[in-house]
């Protein structure tokens, strides 16, 4: 890959959670692809730095990596510092990272539940308040994508905690986008899909040893799977799933969409909350 100079992202800071593996490392590479700095964030200290190093060798863009674990605030903190004193500040912002953790309502624990949300939901609050001073900071175009997922769209069964974490993830994105507008920095909130990634082993790893043991049953996933209508091509790499998000979060685009055959699905939850719409209309005798 070459660097690709002359847009508008050329020179500018991203920061990218996540960045030692799959979709973050993904983002983290097609960011320096058109030439911008690129801070790599992750609880895997080697996998982040793998990263960080490769983009600067390849590509020659500065960059920065630092161990941080979004569900601690001070870590958070101090890497919103490192990124600051390393790279100079940020403009965009990919509050990326989301663990996996499977299970039947009945069989998630309450500490199940509590460390999906502590990382997916509050690591992505706290993610976006550590650094958004550094954006406030910047002139120009500046823009936080928060990774939710394509279940919110399309929720399968096994995935409560997972899934409720994600619609939280696009509730606060909603509530951001519309609270920053008037200072002109931009929300997106992605919806990746299916992707071949790390998910489910780097899940296992980063979940704290006082929890207990990451239970996935054998047949969770078969469960989730067999929920869905699946197409072909609903499982790709995460570049191949990404490979036009630099441009949607330019256009300042609200929703990223990036593969899979889940529009009608969708569509009747589209169709579903229209009916109760004329329904609640008829009600009230309005049109
Ligand atoms: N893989 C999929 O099919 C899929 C589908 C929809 C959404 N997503 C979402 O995409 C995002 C990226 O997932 P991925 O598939 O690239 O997984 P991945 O495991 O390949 O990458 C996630 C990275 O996050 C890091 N991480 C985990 N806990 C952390 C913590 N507490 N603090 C900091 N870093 C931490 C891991 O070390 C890993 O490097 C997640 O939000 C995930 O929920 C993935």
């Amino acid at each position: 890959m070459h660097v690709t100079t002359n847009d508008a992202a050329s020179g500018r800071i991203a920061v990218v959670t996540g960045a030692g593996s799959g979709l973050g490392a993904a983002m983290a590479r097609q960011f320096a692809g058109h030439g911008m700095a690129v801070g790599c964030l992750d609880i895997d200290e080697p996998a982040a730095l793998a990263t960080a190093a490769s983009l600067a060798e390849e590509l020659g863009v500065p960059t920065t990596a630092v161990r941080t674990d979004v569900g601690d605030a001070g870590s958070v903190e101090a890497a919103a510092k490192h990124v600051a004193s390393t790279l100079g500040g940020c403009d965009l912002l990919c509050a990326n990272v989301g663990v996996q953790q499977f299970g039947a309502i009945d069989r998630l624990t309450e500490d199940d539940w509590r460390w999906v949300l502590e990382v997916n939901v509050m690591g992505t609050v706290r993610t976006v308040r550590e650094f958004l001073p550094l954006l406030r900071a910047r002139n120009g175009w500046r823009h936080i994508a928060l990774t939710s997922s394509s279940g919110v769209l399309d929720p399968s069964v096994r995935l409560g905690a997972y899934q409720t974490s994600k619609f939280a993830v696009m509730g606060f994105g909603e509530t951001l986008r519309e609270e920053l507008a008037p200072e002109g920095i931009g929300v997106s909130i992605v919806f990746p899909a299916g992707m071949m990634t790390r998910h489910l082993e780097s899940s296992v790893l980063a979940r704290p040893a006082d929890l207990g043991e990451s239970v996935t049953m054998p047949d969770d996933i078969d469960a989730m799977l067999g929920h869905r209508t699946m197409g072909a091509d609903d499982v790709v790499t995460a570049e191949d799933a990404i490979s036009t998000l630099l441009d949607d979060l330019l256009a300042d685009e609200p929703y990223v969409l990036t593969h899979g055959s889940y529009r009608a699905s969708y569509g009747r939850r589209r169709d579903a909350m229209e009916a109760a719409f004329d329904r609640m209309e008829a009600r009230r005798g309005r049109p």
